[in-house]
């Protein structure tokens, strides 16, 4: 069996204090073994630190760092800009596209295409969202071949929980909504591996992770509390 990937999305939120205890308490919880992947992607100013103290823990599945997002340049006179090559070997995955980025930042499909390459380069695995309206544009720049190499994440941007920002509305899209825009996604792409992010808590994760055609979730307000990203990480 494939293993489910559980992303937590902690968005703009942590001081390092924050994060070093949200970290403590999740290296010291007592996990079953189980067929998941655990990628934690805090803000990237604490990427290090968070790598560094979840290596001398132990856990029975794979637990790795991801990044929120990265340049869609390679280096250089981009003032601010994080690049692929400055995470590389630490980061497995990188959250691209995300509606938030797109929407606050208006990141363009042709910028998530560049820094899909970047990742890729880099081997670090890209996830990239997509919703109902927009897939078809967002996906454009990407060929058949980039696509098997990316994950896919399914997140109606009304879904996304309310309570982070004004783009969310806690609209929890429904298993057959998600396994459909993952038919959608297979019609056009073949094979292609789709996680469903969007108000996904210890509460409702599991028929999200029991269907077949869901490769994993990416949580975001959820994994912010350590204990109920532990609730949900147990309810696999
Ligand atoms: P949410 O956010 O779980 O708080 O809805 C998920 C995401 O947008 O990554």
């Amino acid at each position: 069996m494939e293993k489910k990937i559980i992303v937590a999305n902690w968005k703009a939120n942590k001081t390092r204090e924050e994060a070093k205890a949200w970290v403590d308490v999740f290296s010291a919880a007592a996990f079953p073994s189980k067929p998941i992947q655990v990628v934690i992607c805090p803000p990237v100013v604490h990427l290090f630190e968070v790598y560094r103290q979840l290596k001398t823990a132990s856990f029975p599945f794979p637990v790795t760092v991801g990044v929120q997002n990265l340049s869609p340049y390679p280096g250089g006179t981009y003032t601010g800009e994080v690049t692929a090559s400055m995470v590389r070997g630490v980061a497995t995955h990188v959250i691209l596209g995300h509606s938030e980025r797109r929407q606050w930042f208006s990141e363009t499909p042709q910028q998530v295409a560049l820094a899909v390459d970047q990742a890729l380069e880099h081997q670090i695995t890209p996830i990239v969202s997509v919703d109902r309206t927009n897939w078809r544009l967002q996906l454009a720049q990407f060929d058949d071949q980039t696509i098997r190499q990316i994950l896919l994440m399914y997140e109606p941007p009304e879904a996304i929980s309310e309570q982070i920002g004004p783009i969310g509305r806690g609209q929890t899209a429904d298993l057959t909504d998600i396994e459909d825009m993952i038919g959608l996604l297979s019609k056009a792409y073949g094979n292609t591996r789709v996680l469903y992010g969007g108000s996904v808590k210890s509460a409702n994760v599991k028929p999200f992770l029991e269907s077949a055609l869901v490769s994993g979730v990416v949580v975001g307000t959820a994994s912010m509390e350590v204990h109920e990203f532990i609730r949900l990480i147990s309810q696999v």
